[in-house]
């Protein structure tokens, strides 16, 4: 007898390994420690177990085991899912994760059936399958929230179509926009990270079951019946890719640091709108934070936490892509540290999303402020000069005349369309007194009637083109 198999009876020994086989001694307990997994990996323990079925389900058709050991792998299987749902799963570090922390119940629990369920596969294909299966069902959750956040944004720019405010390039007042256009502007970012997610799910939910540790396995599996069975929509087609690649899971976190610098960019400008010198939005007081020691104050908390979380998103994409980059094929162990970062963006992003979900309903604009924020720094310039062009100035010509009638506004301390008709006239004889309505606010906005434009009726054809895009979607949904 070798030393290995002598010191059975040792009590280090008495959790043994399921791999401890070939080992003459136990793992050192800081190295179990540092190695394990299971207390992170446990939030895949309901997949993990969907997974384990549909695999143990493929065993009995093709006749690796017996439909009495499938009988018993489900009713155990059964009772470590009550288990886990109601608290009562005892976890064990000493099992280092969550697939063998379940195999172990499930063979404490049924027998030799247990230790049957892992023929034909390897935990490097069943983690690669647990993580798509995992991220398969979050992706569409934040699809979800998502697209509540696009409906919140439509509701508000439909309430606030014409509503002036300014718009500002180099976060100086460039031209008038309207508070409606400013929401769909990122209903239309959302829309991208929609289409993204969509998009990438697809690769998502990609079988690598059946890869087994590398090379795949001598059993006759049916692989597309897995797959089947767990809701992928393809089989992955190379068993080292099938277990090696994350990149899913990379694209996953890319797509949530879009969703992240979105949100941060709305968070900036929520921020600047609150403060005293802007005064362009209310928020409800939930979303906002006093000041342990100025009484006064109300502080933006939501939109400045969010604007913080977006680092660690994009932290947990760059932990991703390092990660991966030197690792040969196939399955490394590095790839455990796939989890945390996953879990992290997919936690931070939701929270997020469903802050903003509530909050952005609670938005309540200042008309008045913004109006009159949008008549400082001659915002209609550009207007003015269009109305010379129309007249028959060449372009350039009008940007020049224009330039000239700014600073006899500044010099006079007011606004463009407070300069008399004389004033204007001087600088060109083409200005007519219909000038005016051309000067004003709401001429500008009305003037920029095209598609995608700022007026109050193209932003109003906007949130219905949206409100019919929800209502398919709504009825997409109820269809399936
Ligand atoms: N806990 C591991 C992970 O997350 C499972 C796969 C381990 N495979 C192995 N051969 N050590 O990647």
């Amino acid at each position: 007898m070798s030393q290995a198999q002598d010191n059975s009876n040792d009590p280090l020994h008495a959790k043994k390994k399921a791999w401890s086989g070939r080992f003459s001694e136990p793992v050192d307990a800081f190295v179990l420690r540092y190695t394990a997994s299971v207390d992170f990996d446990k939030r895949m323990a309901l997949v993990d177990i969907d997974g384990s079925v549909a695999h143990a389900t493929m065993l009995e058709k093709v006749g690796v085991i017996s439909a009495k050991d499938l009988e018993d792998i489900k009713r155990g299987m059964a009772q470590i899912r009550e288990e886990i749902q109601s608290g009562k799963f005892e976890w064990q570090l000493e099992l280092e994760d969550v697939h063998l922390n379940i195999e172990a119940r499930l063979t404490a629990l049924i027998g030799d059936a247990g230790k049957r369920l892992h023929t034909g596969r390897s935990r490097n294909d069943q983690v690669a399958t647990d993580i798509r299966l995992y991220l398969r069902g979050e992706v569409d959750e934040i699809i979800k929230r998502v697209e509540h956040l696009q409906e919140v944004l439509v509701a508000q720019a439909e309430k606030n179509y014409n509503v002036i405010m300014p718009g500002f390039t180099h976060m100086q007042v460039a031209q008038p926009v309207t508070f409606g256009h400013h929401m769909l502007a990122y209903v239309e970012m959302l829309e991208r990270d929609r289409a993204r997610l969509l998009d990438l799910r697809h690769r998502v939910n990609s079988s690598p079951q059946g890869s087994a540790a590398l090379a795949g396995t001598t059993y006759p599996i049916d692989r597309e019946y897995t797959a089947k069975l767990l809701g992928f929509e393809t089989v992955s087609q190379n068993s080292l890719d099938g277990v090696s690649d994350r990149d899913f899971a990379i694209e996953f976190c890319a797509a949530a640091s879009l969703i992240m610098m979105h949100i941060s960019r709305l968070s900036e400008e929520l921020v600047i709108w609150m403060s005293q010198r802007f005064g362009f939005i209310k928020l409800p007081d939930r979303f906002t934070t006093g000041s342990s020691i100025m009484p006064q104050k109300k502080n933006p908390d939501v939109p400045e936490t969010a604007r913080g979380k977006s680092g660690r998103v994009f932290g947990d994409l760059m932990t991703m892509l390092t990660l991966m980059k030197g690792t040969p094929l196939a399955y490394n162990k590095d790839f455990q540290e796939d989890k945390e970062p996953v879990f992290d963006a997919i936690d931070t992003v939701k929270d997020t999303l469903r802050a903003f979900c509530d909050m952005m309903a609670g938005v309540e604009p200042q008309a008045e402020t913004m109006h009159q924020a949008a008549q400082m720094g001659f915002p209609t310039a550009t207007d003015l000069a269009d109305y010379l062009v129309r007249h028959g100035v060449p372009f350039r010509t009008a940007h020049d005349i224009v330039g000239q009638t700014v600073r006899a506004a500044a010099e006079r301390n007011c606004g463009l369309e407070q300069l008399p008709l004389e004033v204007l006239q001087g600088f060109c004889d083409k200005i007519e007194p219909d000038v005016y309505s051309v000067l004003s606010l709401e001429g500008s906005v009305n003037a920029r009637n095209h598609l995608g434009g700022t007026a109050p009726n193209q932003v109003l054809a906007q949130t219905k083109r949206w409100e019919k895009i929800f209502a398919e979607r709504a009825a997409a949904k109820a269809s399936k």
